[in-house]
């Protein structure tokens, strides 16, 4: 685990349908609710002097919006875009334009799935991606976030 102490800033985007972790699907994302896991993240990023904010929104303007606003607030992202993953160029195109390193997240392994979630819209445009590592997967992602901003 990266040993880390600064004042940066990452940025956790949960995309739509995220916000019913724990009764969505649990054989296939989990028991956890998005509130623990967005809680064991803030504990992680404490012990790696990271600061941290979540968000969550059903809506992709929303998320572009936010994506946006990280440019020059923000030295880093994970995001799951979760079904915006297959389909949104606006994301992609957003998390383009910000200069910053992007970890892509995914609870489940989508490569393993139907074929349409084998298709990832952001995948070119992010530092690394994780997908199939369950809610311990945000936690790697921070890990990594720390490595790549320690440089
Ligand atoms: C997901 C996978 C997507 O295909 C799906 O639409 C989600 C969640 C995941 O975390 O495994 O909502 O991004």
């Amino acid at each position: 685990m990266a040993e880390y102490t600064s004042s940066q800033k990452v940025l956790v985007i949960h995309g739509p349908n995220l916000n019913m972790l724990g009764m969505r699907e649990p054989d296939i994302y989990g028991h956890q609710t998005l509130e623990e896991i967005d809680t064991a993240l803030q504990a992680q990023a404490e012990r790696l002097g990271l600061h941290i904010e979540t968000f969550q929104s059903n809506h992709e303007g929303d998320i572009v919006d936010k994506i946006q606003q990280a440019s020059g607030s923000c030295h880093g992202i994970i995001i799951n875009p979760a079904a915006y993953t297959h389909t949104s160029i606006a994301i992609r195109d957003a998390l383009s334009l910000v200069n910053i390193p992007v970890i892509e997240l995914h609870l489940s392994n989508i490569y393993k799935r139907e074929s349409f979630r084998r298709t990832s819209m952001i995948s070119a445009v992010v530092t690394a991606q994780i997908s199939g590592l369950g809610s311990h997967g945000y936690l790697l992602a921070l890990d990594g976030l720390a490595q790549v901003l320690q440089g």
